[in-house]
């Protein structure tokens, strides 16, 4: 690992695979499988934090993750029995991490199951008025699976009072079998009908997630009365509240790789977080969809970030206007972070370079430089291989595998930033 307190003195190209940080030393938890996240990270990497922490004897009394997604980390949090405290801007991920972090009793989880089930079957003969939907949900489903997720939804909700903690665990197994049910093409991070797919059934495929998910919450470990803050929120918003904490773990977004509102824009609409999922890109980093002066901003970037965004500016506009607002972003989550921190605290960053038309998007080094500039003393980089990475590197703009050199460029190896206050 090394550690740097100049920017200009480190070259991240010839930093070694670390392979502590490559594997965990058990096997996952299904818990972090109960609903399918994009950019998930391996739930490992807080285990290997703590380790890490712990060699420094520093207290641990918080973890937070301030880009929590579906709380891989808060999970892993709890069964460490530490108080996590975690926000995203993204209310379907906040719906996931706070549904994997609570605690349910196996039987009261197969009463409730069954209750729905007959609830149901009951609400057979109701009409649920597909004319009324919202287009864009009569864009992903037929009239009949519309119907069958309407009549599931009433179902849900009728049977478990809203107050209930149980509630929660059954919207999550609900939101998890949306994209099957419709014509979304399986897997893709862009939304795109498949023309060819047949949509699951919605009652099979409802009872399949519950399986899953009551199995996942039996072999659960997560017990114990650590406190679990999380809120949906933007971590720049100056009006957000959080206690001091002691540990920081986590995967900030990239760059224009993801668009979590579109793409969860599903649940977004069936769970009535908006009736305009598009409202929910605003505040969300590394977003295509910003408006702010460019011309004005630029000089806020640090050397890192106007170098890169320089070299883009030549290629492609409107990509280059769009990592200016992402590292701009940055630069101001790294002051946030130091803030948040107690006195010897840490901040963990997993984070990944790009390359756009031949343009490299280092990540890593521009945020290591905006930890540097924020007021952290020393900051340790080190690097990680990322398992299951496939051999093309390169990805379309639906996310497919591409031969062509001016696609998006994924690496197989990530960056580990450690900041120290
Ligand atoms: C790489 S993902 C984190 C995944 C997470 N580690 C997990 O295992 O699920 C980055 C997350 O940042 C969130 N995000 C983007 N902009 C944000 C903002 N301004 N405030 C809070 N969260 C934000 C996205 O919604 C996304 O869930």
């Amino acid at each position: 690992m090394k550690t740097v307190s100049n920017i200009n003195a480190i070259k991240f190209d010839s930093i070694p695979v670390d392979p502590f940080w490559n594997t965990g030393n058990e096997k996952e938890s299904k818990m972090h499988r109960i609903h399918a996240y994009p950019a998930k990270f391996p739930a490992f990497i807080t285990t290997k934090a703590l380790e890490f922490v712990r060699q420094d004897n520093i207290p641990i009394g918080w973890i937070a993750d301030i880009f929590c997604g579906c709380g891989t980390v808060a999970f892993e949090a709890k069964r460490n029995k530490i108080n996590f405290w975690g926000c995203d801007v993204n209310p379907v991920a906040t719906m996931i991490a706070r549904a994997k972090s609570r605690q349910y009793k196996s039987k009261k989880l197969k009463i409730y199951y069954d209750l729905i089930i007959e609830e149901f079957k009951r609400l057979e003969n109701e009409r649920f008025s597909y004319e009324k939907a919202y287009d864009r949900l009569k864009y992903w489903y037929s009239k009949q699976q519309f119907e069958e997720l309407a009549r599931l939804k009433k179902a849900i909700m009728e049977s478990i009072p809203a107050r209930s903690n149980y509630r929660l665990f059954f919207v999550c197994a609900f939101s998890n079998i949306l994209k099957p049910t419709s014509r979304w093409l399986t897997k893709s991070i862009k939304p795109q009908i498949d023309p060819e797919k047949i949509p699951a059934d919605v009652l099979s495929a409802f009872k399949e997630q519950c399986l899953f998910m009551m199995a996942a919450n039996d072999e659960s470990d997560a017990k114990g009365d650590s406190q679990t803050k999380i809120i949906t929120a933007n971590f720049l918003n100056e009006s957000i509240e959080h206690p001091t904490v002691d540990i920081i773990i986590t995967s900030p977004p990239y760059v224009t790789s993801y668009e979590y509102a579109d793409l969860h824009q599903l649940s977004i609409l069936w769970l009535s977080y908006t009736d305009d999922y598009r409202k929910l890109r605003d505040g969300s980093i590394g977003s295509l969809y910003h408006t702010y002066n460019f011309d004005k901003e630029l000089k806020r970037l640090n050397s890192t970030g106007t170098k890169i965004v320089f070299r883009l500016l030549n290629k492609d506009k409107a990509k280059a206007r769009s990592v200016a607002k992402y590292f701009l972003d940055m630069q101001q989550v790294a002051q946030v972070c130091r803030n948040m921190l107690s006195d010897r605290g840490i901040a963990l960053f997993v984070v990944g370079n790009t390359e756009y038309k031949g343009v490299r998007i280092e990540n890593a080094r521009h945020l290591t430089e905006s930890l540097l500039n924020s007021g952290f003393t020393k900051v340790s980089v080190t690097k990680r291989k990322i398992t299951g990475k496939i051999l093309t590197p390169y990805r379309d703009e639906l996310g497919r595998f591409s031969t062509d050199k001016n696609s998006r460029k994924v690496y197989g190896e990530e960056f580990i930033l450690i900041g120290r206050k």
